[in-house]
Order: structure tokens, then C-alpha cells, then sequence
């Protein structure tokens, strides 16, 4: 895909002006390597899909959304795939599916965007956060079991950066529990563990096709996968408004006296030919993908196989480079993994270096033109979080000294050049004499 260069349609980072929106800060720093706010690569394909989508009878839930749920969890090895507007939304389905309810708990790791966490207190259930392994900055399996209390409920983890948790003991401590797992794969698309899926290994896996993700559905999206015939069951509801299908078999209804009669419900019905039922208690949602953005995810799936090769080459290329600087951690492959780079962390040892990170990203960026971005500051920390349970400053010490200490992630998607990945590889070095002296 190199030389479809030009047909690439991205062209800047011009922003809405929201927190979520984009990088460009717009502080007259001269930037080498920006860290993209797009993920992936369209061309003419996407293109296509997005004019045939449009000339559709149907924009919402049609023909592209059926495919594309089919696509996906063919390529996914799933059972059932649910297309959704975005990740938090799928996340919001799950929660759910799974009943949890006010007074539960739902292990989470603390190093994640805050929608795992927020649909957790969406739900009325506490947050508990068990500390992440230093080295692949995944929830760490031997800190699960303390947390565990009778109101337990669920363990929800997340495949940092694309490299996947290690699931078979999060699995095991889940089944003698007895609870279910989550896996938020906003990071995780075309990674794989012990040979199998993101998204395929515990009770429900939610993905994001937002604009910074491995794949995406013209900026937003996300998608459920899961194996279980009851949970998918439960997800069609929640998803769309609490429908489900009156009994095939019922041929008269009657409701306030009136008595109908059909050969099938649908016949004249349409469209009020649903019912409507909770799901333990819980009310549905209108979290639907549309048409177009379907189509595109149909084209973007094709070429997940190539994005993924061309961000690991991307960073395979960095980790060569960089590991004999002192001081300076590479990105570190669990030999269970296959890690699909949706970020590149790169992690500064301030005693070895001898100076902080901050110190060395100021310079990175100012000095040297190389744009890094910070993930995730602890959830826990948030006002919100620390006014509902009055979380200790000290929870997750690997946490917390990875996001205040130590990381940084580097510009990392599938359209970096040569050139630009030897800038960063000589910004860092740069960056790390200067502050070194
Ligand atoms: C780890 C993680 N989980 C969930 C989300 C939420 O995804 P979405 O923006 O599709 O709702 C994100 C988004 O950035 C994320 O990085």
C-alpha cells in the first residue's frame, strides 16, 4: 500500500476545539512528527462505500450494519458481533447485559480512558481498581484477587496500546468467582493472545472505531462481540430500545378489548410489530451504528490485516532504534502476545537518565518537534470519582509512576514514513543528551 500514497484523503488536524479533538495545540511550537489524530488509511475504497451507503433506501441498520456485524465477527472468531455508535455505548450495553446494579463492584484497571470507568458508575456500581504490571501496563492478574469482596461482579480490563492482558489467569480467578469479564478492545483490534482474538475470550468484548483507533468508522463507532447465545440475546435489546419479537407461534392478540387476528405479525403491523421488555430491570438505548459508517468499517476491516503489519514494522523499526538509550524503556512484547500498536509507550527512567520525563518531553517537543501524548492519568484521581468513593491518593503505585513518571506514547499509525520515523528516533536521542548534560 506505499505507493497509494497520494490517494490518501487525510489532509491535517484542524479542530472542533474539544478536549477530545485532535492535537494541535496551536502553540507556535514547530512540529516535525504530530502525533496524528487518525488512526487508519482511507482511499478510494471507503470512498466508494461511502457513496454507495448513501444512495440506500435504508441509512440506519440495513444491509452495510448486518455485513459488517457478519464481517466482523467472521474476522474476529465470535460468535455474535453488535455494531454500536462507539466503545463507552457498547461498554454502557455490557454493563447491562451483566446487571450490575447499584452497591456491585466491577474490578477495572486504573490505566484506561475513562469511559471503562463510567459505565461502571452509570450503573450505580463501584469502580475498584487493582494495579497494572510495569512492563505491559495490563491490569496485573495477581492484584484481581484482593480486591474481591462479596459484591463483586464483574473484572473489566483493557489491552493497553494493543497488547492483550494476560487472560488465561484473569479467566481462571473470574470462573472460581464466578464473575463475568469484559474486555475493552478500544486498543485492540488484530491483537491476539495465545493465538486467539481481542474481543473473543471473555464474556463480552467491546471495541471503538473511534478516528484515533487501529480501524474507523468515519470517527465514532464501536462494536460488541461475544459467544454467549444469552448475552447476545440481551445486547440486541439494550442496543435498540428494548425491542424483541412477539412469539412467532402467537396468532390473535388482544389488547383493551380489541381482538386481532394475523397469519404473521408482521403482515400489517410494521412498524409496530415489536414488543418491549426489560432485561433484569435494565432499559434499552438507542445506540445504533448507521449505514455509511458501516460501510466503511467493511472496507476498513480488508485492509486490518495491513494496517496492523505496517504499525508493527512502524514499531519494530523504533524498538531497534532506540534500545540501547540509557535510559530510555522500548516498548515491551509479551512472548504470549501478538501486539497490535495502536500506541507506541515509551517509557523514560528518570534515575537512569537522570532527569524526569517531563524534563525530556519538554525538550522532545520543544526543542526537538516530536509530539508525544499521555495515557491515562489513574481514573481514581478524577474529582468526580474521589468526591463518590473517596479513593486514596496512593492506590496503584505502578500507575501512578507510570503516568506521572514515566511514560510517554510516540506518534504511531500506519502512514509514517522512514523519514519521520528517524526524526523521532533523533529527537529522542537528542532529547536525551540534552537533558542528560
Ligand atoms: C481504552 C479505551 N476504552 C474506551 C474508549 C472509548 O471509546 P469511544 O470513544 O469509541 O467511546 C477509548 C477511547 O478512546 C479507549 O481508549
Amino acid at each position: 500500500m506505499a505507493e497509494k500514497k497520494k490517494e490518501i484523503l487525510y489532509t491535517g488536524s484542524d479542530t472542533e476545539g474539544g478536549i477530545t479533538s485532535g492535537y494541535n495545540m496551536n502553540d507556535g511550537v514547530k512540529l516535525k512528527v504530530p502525533y496524528s489524530f487518525f488512526g487508519s488509511i482511507y482511499d478510494e475504497e471507503e470512498e466508494k462505500a461511502v457513496l454507495k451507503a448513501m444512495k440506500q433506501e435504508s441509512q440506519t441498520m440495513g444491509p452495510q450494519v448486518a455485513l459488517f456485524q457478519q464481517e466482523f465477527a467472521k474476522k474476529f472468531e465470535v460468535k455474535h458481533a453488535f455494531a454500536t455508535t462507539n466503545c463507552t455505548t457498547a461498554m454502557h450495553v455490557a454493563t447491562q447485559a451483566f446487571g450490575i446494579k447499584e452497591g456491585d463492584e466491577v474490578i477495572v484497571t486504573p490505566n484506561t480512558f475513562i469511559a471503562t470507568s463510567l459505565v461502571i458508575l452509570k450503573e450505580g456500581a463501584k469502580p475498584v481498581y487493582a494495579d497494572i504490571n510495569p512492563k505491559t501496563f495490563n491490569i496485573d492478574p495477581s492484584q484481581i484477587e484482593d480486591k474481591i469482596t462479596d459484591r463483586t461482579k464483574a473484572i473489566y480490563v483493557v489491552h493497553y496500546g494493543g497488547q492483550m492482558c494476560d487472560m488465561d489467569p484473569i479467566m481462571e480467578i473470574a470462573k472460581r468467582h464466578n464473575l463475568y469479564v469484559m474486555e475493552d478492545c478500544a486498543h485492540a483490534h488484530g491483537a491476539k493472545y495465545k493465538g486467539r482474538q481481542a474481543g473473543s475470550i471473555a464474556d463480552i468484548g467491546c471495541f471503538s472505531f473511534h478516528s484515533l483507533k487501529n480501524i474507523t468508522t468515519l470517527g465514532e463507532g464501536g462494536m460488541i462481540t461475544t459467544n454467549n447465545d444469552e448475552f447476545a440475546d440481551r445486547i440486541g435489546r439494550i442496543r435498540c430500545m428494548s425491542l424483541t419479537h412477539w412469539p412467532p407461534e402467537q396468532k390473535v392478540f388482544e389488547f383493551a378489548g380489541f381482538r386481532m387476528e394475523k397469519t404473521d405479525v408482521k403482515d400489517y403491523w410494521i412498524p409496530s410489530h415489536f414488543d418491549v421488555i426489560d432485561d433484569n430491570g435494565k432499559w434499552g438505548n438507542n445506540y445504533r451504528m448507521n449505514e455509511t459508517q458501516a460501510a466503511v468499517g467493511r472496507a476498513q476491516l480488508k485492509k486490518l490485516d495491513m494496517l496492523i503489519s505496517k504499525r508493527r514494522e512502524n514499531a519494530h523499526y523504533l524498538t531497534n532504534n532506540l534500545q540501547s538509550i540509557k535510559g530510555i524503556t522500548p516498548v515491551y512484547e509479551d512472548p504470549n502476545c501478538f501486539h497490535s500498536y495502536h500506541l507506541y509507550t515509551l517509557c523514560i527512567e528518570a534515575e537512569e537518565l537522570g532527569a524526569s520525563r517531563d524534563d525530556f518531553m519538554r525538550v522532545l517537543y520543544r526543542e526537538e518537534g516530536i509530539q508525544g501524548i499521555q495515557h491515562y492519568q489513574p481514573s481514581y484521581h478524577f474529582t468526580g470519582f474521589k468526591k463518590l468513593y473517596n479513593y486514596p491518593d496512593r492506590l496503584c503505585p505502578n500507575a501512578e509512576k507510570f503516568f506521572y513518571g514515566r511514560e510517554t506514547n510516540l506518534p504511531m499509525h500506519p502512514r509514517l514514513t522512514k523519514e519521520e520515523l528517524d526524526m523521532i528516533v533523533t529527537g529522542i536521542k537528542n532529547a536525551a543528551g540534552k537533558v542528560r548534560s
